[in-house]
């Protein structure tokens, strides 16, 4: 079939009857999580005050400073498509005053977010996370229920062999100690690292430990490490955390060098890895933003959340095999001759619906080889046959596709034969 004259833009698609099955999947595993742990869902506006991310996320991201859908709206206000969840949650936390709510405040969001990246496999400009965050509160034990939500939810749609990341990267009080050790471990470095870490290190020295260029590999790899630098407070912190996965019995990589691309984050940062969709891409990632709803002009408010990609979870079911989903069928597909028993099937066709059993008709005035194709096609249980003999015998001739059998079976049992 011609392409028509549009496609849609590079890095967006269309998700796909096919692949619905999995969406839903998902999402009811998502609603089981949600509904065990007891989070609740909230919904926030597609886009917001560009202000909110540049301030929330962090100007010297590489999500602020290339990757935002930005625009004007007509009242010249500058406007950006949501990049992320978190900054949006903080921002309607303190709005609608839920700080009077019961703490840790438990949220979550599904939804599309927009980040201008490099289209690849698994990378999209559009894509949906499933959101969660617990704010107003700084016990260890709460960085483990997320951590525990988010692998109970890649259990739960039957993942194997996932591997958790998990790091501290410390506090206002640490970190700027362990910036001076890095900024001149590198200075010493300067001309042996890519273009991208010298800006790095005036702007944003913890992200040099994220490169992914080869040549800044060795010096990643000797480079001082947060876990010397951290604070008492933050030491203490990640080792209950680690005590309760050890505890549970959670697989886990303590992984200096990961420290995520957001500027929000204190202490714990996690993310989960796993199969099928390429070596770089985590599943789920998260952390602690206790300073967050500061920066954002609300009083102290300690929080700490992941999003998990839904596309990349999806990608991933589709690439197991053991997990692979099949598109869903209709029980019963009616096909007919004749106006009396397309009349007759559309009768049967509304018991079957009240009784949730789903059932379809071959529209249309087509020879019964045509319907029958369609049939194929819907790849239907139950073929259900009404020609003149069944008119005026008062029944239906039932093929089993799978078993290629058939029967002959009165209309009036019919609910009761195909429920069985
Ligand atoms: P993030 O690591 O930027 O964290 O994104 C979370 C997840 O979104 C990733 O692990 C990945 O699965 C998915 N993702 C990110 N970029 C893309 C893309 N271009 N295409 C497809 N999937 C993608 C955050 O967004 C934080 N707000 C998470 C958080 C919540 N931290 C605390 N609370």
């Amino acid at each position: 079939m011609a392409k028509g004259l549009f496609q849609s833009p590079k890095g967006v698609r269309d998700i796909l009857p096919e692949d619905q099955v999995y969406w839903r999947r998902v999402e009811d595993a998502i609603r089981k999580i949600v509904d065990l742990y007891g989070y609740e869902r909230l919904d926030l506006p597609v886009f917001e005050d560009t202000g909110l991310f540049r301030r929330g996320v962090g100007e010297a991201t590489d999500i602020v400073e290339k990757e935002m859908y930005t625009f004007k709206d007509k009242g010249d206000k500058s406007i950006t498509l949501r990049p992320e969840f978190t900054a949006g949650v903080m921002r309607s936390f303190i709005q609608n005053s839920m700080d009077q709510l019961p703490k840790p405040t438990k949220l979550y969001n599904i939804g599309q977010v927009f980040r201008y990246e490099r289209p690849q496999a698994g990378r999209f400009r559009q894509f949906y996370q499933f959101n969660v965050e617990a704010l107003g509160e700084v016990d260890p034990a709460l960085d483990f229920e997320i951590m525990s939500m988010a692998y109970h939810l890649y259990d739960e749609l039957g993942f194997e062999n996932l591997s958790f990341q998990i790091n501290s990267i410390g506090c206002p009080h640490c970190r700027p100690g362990f910036h001076e050790q890095l900024t001149s471990y590198y200075k010493q470095r300067f001309n042996d690292i890519c273009t991208d870490c010298q800006t790095r290190l005036d702007k944003n020295p913890l992200r040099l430990l994220d490169c992914k260029r080869e040549q800044c590999q060795p010096i990643i790899e000797v480079a001082p490490s947060m876990a010397d630098c951290l604070c008492d407070e933050c030491r203490d912190h990640f080792k209950t955390l680690r005590r309760y996965l050890d505890d549970a019995g959670r697989l886990y990589t303590v992984n200096h060098r990961m420290v995520r691309g957001l500027d929000y984050y204190t202490k714990t940062v996690f993310e989960v890895w796993a199969q099928g969709i390429g070596a770089q891409n985590a599943v789920c990632g998260g952390g602690r933003y206790d300073g967050l709803s500061e920066i954002l002009g609300g009083k102290p408010m300690p929080g700490i959340g992941f999003a998990a990609g839904i596309d990349r979870i999806v990608m991933s079911l589709q690439a197991q095999d053991h997990l692979k989903l099949s598109r869903p069928a209709p029980q019963a597909f009616f096909v007919t001759q004749g106006a009396g028993a397309k009349e007759q099937a559309v009768r049967l066709i509304i018991e079957l619906r009240n009784a949730g059993i789903s059932a379809m008709l071959a529209f249309g005035d087509r020879s019964f080889k045509a319907q029958f194709k369609e049939a194929d096609k819907r790849r239907t249980r139950f073929t259900i046959v009404i020609g003149e003999g069944e008119l005026e015998g008062q029944y239906v001739t039932v093929k089993n596709m799978s078993e290629s059998s058939q029967e002959n079976v009165p209309w009036s049992e019919l609910v009761e034969y195909i429920g069985k």
